[in-house]
């Protein structure tokens, strides 16, 4: 059995900050964040939180799949940006949508969380242990980076999105991930409680992040892990229709396409409005994919994220 996307959904906040907002609260320019990344805005969080995301976006895929939530057995919401310590986004999803016999847990891989938890999935479903699993990505990166930082603030937004799964008989999934902790230091969060971390230790809590070694670890080792993952399926890049990016930096993107030596048009993308929303990405693309009518059944469709540990990983599935 594969778990079939029967339902997909995604939230952003109202309020959006575009980089003429930013130039003035850092040194930087409209111009420069669009030559170097591609982001022209970001949507950011006023009165939601994370859970409240994450939670706004099941509920818009449970509607569109048609399925009772109290058929929803696991949920898993891919999250480094929890309000909360516990209880856990996964379960105060559960709360909002009435899965009432659903399990949940979260799982924090950051930006490369959703791809993982989509993988996490696919397994429990192909085990024949669930039929229903809802999957989410949801994070506020607004409250982790020092929006004194122009080297991070301007990359990253909030946002949740969620696809619900459902046991069919069909084409398996083929996925990978992989890990390098030695090169953890590239892009770290001490603590996401900024307040009570600065009055214990008197350092400040932010997003550090080596950008250009994090941008050259995702140029090589996204293609290198859709290669992988194409010859564990016996197929070629030619027979994919399209590759879901986690959307970091439009540069990422084209330089993965270009070693891949495949066209830009099979790489979605939407970071321009919606900036590096870390575990949200790839949710929120694959939504608007489907909801814009892009996707059609049998098509391929490959997923790969990247980020902090570093940790990255793909899957490829039949829509
Ligand atoms: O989910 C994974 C998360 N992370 C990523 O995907 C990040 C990957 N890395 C990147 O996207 C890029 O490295 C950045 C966009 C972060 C930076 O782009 P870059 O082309 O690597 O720039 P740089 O760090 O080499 O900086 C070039 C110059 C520097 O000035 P000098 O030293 O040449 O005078 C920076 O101080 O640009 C300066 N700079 C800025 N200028 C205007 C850095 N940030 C800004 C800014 N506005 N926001």
């Amino acid at each position: 059995m594969v778990g079939k996307i029967c339902g997909t959904g995604s939230y952003v906040p109202p309020h959006v900050m575009d980089n003429d907002d930013l130039a003035k609260i850092v040194d930087t320019s409209d111009e420069w964040i669009r030559e170097r990344t591609g982001i022209g805005k970001r949507h950011i969080i006023e009165e939601e939180t994370t859970s409240y995301m994450a939670g706004q976006a099941a509920l818009r895929a449970v509607e569109q799949s048609g399925i009772d939530p109290s058929e929803i057995e696991l949920i898993i919401a891919a999250t480094s940006s929890s309000d909360v310590v516990f209880p856990c986004a996964a379960c105060e999803v559960q709360k909002t949508i009435g899965a009432v016999h659903a399990a949940g847990y979260d799982m924090n891989a950051a930006c490369t969380g959703f791809v993982l938890a989509f993988n996490t999935a696919q397994a429990y479903i192909s085990a024949g242990i669930y039929k229903t699993v809802l999957v989410i990505g949801a994070d506020s990166m607004s409250n982790l980076v020092d929006w004194n930082d122009r080297g991070t603030c301007i990359l990253f937004g909030d946002g949740a999105g969620a696809v619900l799964l459902r046991a069919e008989e069909g084409t398996p999934v083929y996925m990978a991930a992989h890990s390098d902790g030695g090169k953890g230091q590239a892009l770290t969060l001490q603590s996401r409680h900024r307040k009570d971390w600065d009055k214990e230790s008197g350092e400040e809590s932010y997003i550090y992040m080596d950008g250009q070694a994090v941008f050259k670890f995702a140029v090589r080792k996204v293609p290198e892990i859709i290669e992988e993952v194409l010859e564990k399926a016996e197929m070629s890049l030619e027979q994919i229709d399209y590759f879901v990016l986690h959307q970091a930096n439009r540069r990422i993107i084209e330089a993965a396409a270009k070693r891949l030596k495949t066209d830009i048009t099979k790489f979605p993308m939407n970071l321009e409005e919606y900036a590096n929303t870390s575990a949200a990405t790839v949710p929120i693309l694959l939504d608007e994919m489907n909801r814009e009518g892009s996707l059609k059944r049998g098509q391929k469709i490959m997923l790969a994220g990247f980020g902090a540990g570093l940790t990255w990983a793909a899957s490829l599935f039949e829509w």
